[in-house]
């Protein structure tokens, strides 16, 4: 094993979860931290701490003797929740990551990873289905979503001054939806492929399922073996500037819904509802950065991880394990 000890913060988490493993594999020392224990399988870390990140004194306890921090924890859901919790959200996540970035430079950390997200792109650009793809320089003029947005936006720029003013190296990375096996699936905080396969594997062949919006909205979807991999490459590399990670694989969410419905094997009826939220119209991520950075982005297609991820949560809901469904959450971010 190598000498180099790692911290995955949001260890607990789905994209936490995926990357402890991706990181033991890589034969990395890794410290695990999260609020809750992961919540579907063991956690593959070889330490794992329950705490409290909003907490300064935790934040120094959790980046204590640590090489790398990747940083993933956060308060977070899908459009429903997103759009409901503007307080709690911006005040955790602030909570979380001024004092994580603090006691990491304070520690000695060498690199900071940055979980941010494309929630972070002004609204003024997302308005239409066929959007034009996202360009890291969008960034500004400024219009980020509300309250989740706002908070990574600024915490993208508090890595940036930590980096041109103390030296100390960042990283950050603007996910666009991840998805797979052992995300949220229920309870409030799902996104879109997980809420549409989860209501799709509870209905007989032939049922209807409620959707969010008019169908018509578009996203691009990145399978997290995909984001686990980006994110480590990203790391390594030398570049200290925000970049997409996301596939340019441009989906209405009716497209969705039957790219899940094939793999169940079912005919699904479609019921919208136009009044719930539904986020920006259209958001698809522009690689250009990420290919000249890394030479590398993500490939893995929508019609094939969907697959395992329908797969394994049909396996959860035929054991009964949904949680209740809150009916204030879900869909894209
Ligand atoms: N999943 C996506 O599509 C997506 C898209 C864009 C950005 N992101 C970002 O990626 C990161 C990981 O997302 P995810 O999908 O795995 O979400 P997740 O909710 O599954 O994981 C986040 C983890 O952070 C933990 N956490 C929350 N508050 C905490 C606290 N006070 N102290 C310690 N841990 C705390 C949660 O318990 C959870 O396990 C987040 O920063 C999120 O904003 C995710």
């Amino acid at each position: 094993m190598s000498e180099k000890t790692v911290l995955v913060t949001g260890a607990g988490g789905f994209i936490g979860h995926h990357l402890v493993d991706y990181l033991v594999r890589k034969g990395l020392r890794v410290r695990g931290v999260d609020i809750k224990a992961p919540e579907y399988a063991p956690t593959a870390a070889h330490d794992f701490r329950l705490l409290d990140l909003r907490v300064e004194k935790n934040c120094a306890i959790a980046t204590a003797g640590v090489d790398e921090v990747y940083h993933l924890a956060a308060d977070m859901g899908g459009i429903g929740y997103i759009t409901s919790s503007h307080a709690a959200i911006s005040l955790h996540n602030t909570l979380i990551n001024v004092h994580m970035l603090k006691a990491a430079r304070e520690a000695g950390v060498k690199r900071f990873l940055y979980s941010s997200s494309a929630c972070i792109y002004p609204q003024y650009l997302q308005t239409k289905p066929d959007v034009t793809p996202l360009r890291e320089d969008d960034a500004f003029p400024a219009d980020p979503e509300e309250g989740y947005g706002l908070e990574k936006l600024y915490m993208e720029k508090l890595c940036q001054y930590f980096t041109e003013d103390w030296g100390f190296p960042t990283r950050t990375v603007r996910f666009h939806n991840v998805y797979g096996p052992l995300g949220t699936y229920s309870g409030g905080r799902e996104k879109a492929p997980a809420a549409i396969s989860r209501k799709v594997a509870e209905i007989a062949d032939g049922g209807t399922i409620e959707i969010w919006g008019d169908g018509q909205q578009t996203r691009s979807f990145m399978h997290v073996d995909d984001c686990v991999e980006g994110i480590y490459r990203i790391m390594q590399s030398d570049y200290d500037r925000p970049l997409n990670l996301g596939t340019d694989e441009l989906v209405t969410i009716d497209e969705l819904v039957d790219l899940v419905a094939m793999t169940a094997g079912k005919t699904v009826i479609k019921r919208h509802d136009t009044s719930r939220p539904q986020g920006v119209r259209g958001r698809n991520s522009d690689n250009s950065r990420l290919r000249s950075v890394l030479d590398w982005e993500p490939h893995i297609m929508l019609k094939d991880g969907i697959v395992p991820t329908y797969r394994w949560i049909e396996q959860m809901v035929a054991g009964g394990a949904a949680q209740l469904h809150d009916p204030a959450a879900e869909a894209a971010e």
